[in-house]
């Protein structure tokens, strides 16, 4: 079993019958969706809200019904990936262009895991691009700003096009190699007008489960 498929299902011994799941997207949440089915086949009963296309897609292969996160109240317990977490727990999010609806699920969630491979984890964040969701209108004047303060931004792009996310917004990666202080710089780049969401979160995450060789490790918040 690869390190991310190793995590993802060792996250399963943390749901419970009857939980309310956000389930996060990408390549290892892939792995907890699939595990999930087979579980949900077995008997297992759970509501599940999804924070993308591409896993409501994969959800609905797998017989797994989405629902409305507008017609839940709470959510018991996110399980998402990331790109970069360090010791305190904050991390980088956004690889996959999710970052929006993944910070709203978060953010609406009594607890949040996240599931890594070993590689994800580092000292100090900032050598993944950091991904900034911003409105398409105007976009070349954010660019000129994030060129100014020094980040290094690229316009994500996809097929010869601008890459789009799930709302139809655009995707700047910055540069940046490290980040000395994650909240002030989730703060600076959240008040430009034009920032839909910003791929910094912190204060976030409650457990990460680390998949490491043959085995798992489980860090949690203090
Ligand atoms: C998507 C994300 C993903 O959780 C992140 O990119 C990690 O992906 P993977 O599990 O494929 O490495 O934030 O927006």
């Amino acid at each position: 079993m690869n390190e991310k498929q190793l995590a993802a299902e060792k996250s399963i011994e943390f749901i419970k019958n009857g939980m309310i799941i956000g389930l996060g997207t990408g390549s290892t949440v892939y792995f907890l969706v699939n595990k999930l089915a087979e579980l949900i086949n077995n008997g297992l009963s759970v509501k599940c809200v999804s924070t993308s296309v591409q896993t409501t897609k994969l959800a609905n292969s797998l017989s797994i019904e989405i629902f409305d996160f507008n017609e839940l109240d709470y959510i018991d317990l996110t399980i998402d990936g990331a790109d970069e977490v360090d010791s305190n727990l904050n991390g980088i999010k956004g690889g996959g262009g999710a970052l929006l609806f993944e910070k709203i699920v978060a953010s609406n969630s009594k607890q949040i895991i996240w599931i890594v491979d070993a590689s994800k984890v580092v000292k100090t964040l900032g050598k993944f691009p950091l991904p900034v969701e911003i409105v398409p209108y105007g976009y070349k004047s954010l660019f000129k700003k994030f060129t100014d303060f020094g980040y290094k931004p690229i316009l994500r792009k996809k097929d010869n096009g601008v890459y789009l996310t799930d709302s139809e917004n655009y995707i700047i990666d910055l540069h940046l190699e490290e980040i000395q202080n994650s909240i002030e710089l989730e703060m600076k780049i959240k008040m430009l007008p034009g920032v839909v969401e910003v791929g910094l979160f912190n204060n976030i995450a409650d457990v990460v489960i680390i998949g490491k060789g043959e085995s798992t490790q489980i860090i949690k918040r203090k």
